[in-house]
């Protein structure tokens, strides 16, 4: 069932963070939609994008990126009469990658260092993702700070968070020079169960935080005179009870999903409850979809969408070998197939409820992109290498292309919307 919808770009542009970067003057929109996902995927203005990006020098020209907009026959510019799908598109070699040291960024946490860890082949550091019918910008990091300054930058979700938030600290570093003037502000140490980080640029005046919160909603205590196998009760109906510590933001970027599954709940003893009542039949899909929309009714009621840019980012792909994820496999080259892992579940329900949700939101439909990188996992070369880890990515990597694209979206003022 595939519906046709439009909307004028112009509209959404967020007007504290278009005055602040100075978008005020631009005036054209331009709206096309396409089609994706069994559904309609509607993109705002490009157009921006190049505009800002011819009058500010952007484009680095590490790939001799042509000269955007109207230039007919450029098949690596932008088609803005045509679309782009941002999410639809190829890995390509580049040696101009990775994008920072992390040995030299103290906010890698050394679980995700793969390099400092043992890893030895370095091809999966130099890729760089190709949309099919447009290019990503690149981006340029004194810019971006500019434009971070006095905002609040905050990433909640599961380890997979922490994993961009951390990119994004390390991207935004290598453009600092004092770099004692970055820090946790209460020099809290990252670990995998810590609830909150804040981390601030002390210069640029801005921070960017990270908030665990890995299925969105509240766990709570069961009901008394629970079965005895039920240990704790996680309340769909019920956003997490530090989401009100993530209304007053600029930019905040939600996932959730590697968590919902039953070895990580029903075999810890996890069911699910609505409105004060257990739900022990519930499946895990079903749960989610409630859980997405407790989010969404959430985000309708509470968070001020013109103050702050939301973004949700679909299911992260693994590349686990067996069921029981015991094998981890990396290989030294990306598949060149997907092998199915492009379509996920839960990103199909995420893309439905964005579709659903009355403010903009914008999606970061990252698991056809992480689909191909096999090659790209945490696997052995973790803190702890008798645990293969088929799930997280190595920084740098997979997730610093999820922080370009955010940066594409976020400032250049792209849409990428669904309703
Ligand atoms: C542009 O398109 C032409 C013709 O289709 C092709 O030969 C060329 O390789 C393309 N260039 C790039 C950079 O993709
Ligand atoms: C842009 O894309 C559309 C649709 O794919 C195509 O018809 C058109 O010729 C393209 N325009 C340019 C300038 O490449
Ligand atoms: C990263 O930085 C460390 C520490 O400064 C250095 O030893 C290492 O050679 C660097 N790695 C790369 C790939 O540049
Ligand atoms: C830092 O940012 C905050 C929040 O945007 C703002 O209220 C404050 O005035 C800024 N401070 C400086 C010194 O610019
Ligand atoms: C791991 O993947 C490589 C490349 O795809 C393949 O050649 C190899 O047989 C795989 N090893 C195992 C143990 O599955
Ligand atoms: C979205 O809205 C449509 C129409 O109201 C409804 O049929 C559908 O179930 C909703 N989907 C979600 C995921 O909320």
């Amino acid at each position: 069932m595939v519906k046709k919808l439009k909307f004028s770009s112009c509209g959404h542009l967020r007007s504290d963070l278009v005055k602040d970067l100075n978008f005020g003057k631009m005036k054209h929109c331009h709206t096309w939609v396409f089609h994706s996902f069994n559904g309609v995927l509607v993109i705002g203005p490009l157009l921006l994008l190049f505009l800002v990006a011819i009058g500010s020098g952007y484009f680095y020209n590490a790939y001799s990126f042509p000269e955007p907009i109207v230039h007919e026959n450029e098949n690596r510019t932008s088609n803005l009469s045509g679309k782009c799908n941002f999410f639809d598109g190829n890995w390509m070699p580049d040696e101009s990658y990775p994008l920072y040291n992390a040995s030299e960024c103290p906010f890698a946490e050394q679980g995700f260092s793969c390099l400092a860890n043992g890893r030895e082949d370095k091809e999966y550091l130099k890729w760089r993702w190709k949309p099919r019918n447009c290019e990503i910008p690149r981006f340029d990091v004194h810019e971006i700070l500019e434009k971070l300054r006095g905002k609040r930058v905050v990433f909640v979700g599961d380890s997979l968070s922490r994993t961009q938030w951390e990119s994004m600290i390390c991207i935004l570093m290598t453009g600092v020079e004092d770099k004692k003037s970055v820090y946790e502000v209460k020099g809290r140490k990252i670990t995998r169960q810590i609830r909150h980080l804040q981390v601030r640029f002390s210069s640029f005046n801005f921070t960017v935080e990270f908030y665990r919160s890995i299925f969105l909603v509240q766990p709570g205590a069961p009901p008394k005179r629970s079965p005895k196998r039920i240990k704790k009760a996680l309340m769909l109906d019920k956003m997490d009870d530090i989401s009100k510590e993530w209304i007053q933001s600029d930019i905040l970027i939600f996932n959730t999903g590697h968590w919902w599954t039953p070895m990580k709940l029903f075999e810890l003893g996890w069911y699910f409850q609505i409105d004060g009542k257990m739900k022990l039949g519930m499946t895990i899909n079903g749960a989610f979809k409630q859980a997405l929309a407790t989010w969404k009714s959430w985000v309708e009621k509470k968070v001020n969408t013109d103050r702050t840019r939301v973004f949700f980012r679909t299911f992260e792909a693994t590349h686990w070998s067996d069921e029981s994820r015991d094998t981890c496999n990396v290989t030294r080259l990306p598949w060149s197939e997907t092998n199915g892992k492009d379509e996920n579940l839960f990103s199909d329900m995420i893309i439905d409820t964005l579709r659903n949700v009355s403010n903009p939101v914008t999606l970061l439909h990252v698991t056809p992109m992480g689909a191909y990188r096999s090659d790209a996992h945490v696997g052995t070369w973790s803190d702890n290498p008798l645990v293969p880890d088929c799930s997280h990515y190595c920084l740098p990597g997979v997730p610093d292309m999820w922080n370009e694209l955010l940066f594409t979206f976020l400032f250049s003022d792209q849409q990428y919307q669904i309703y």
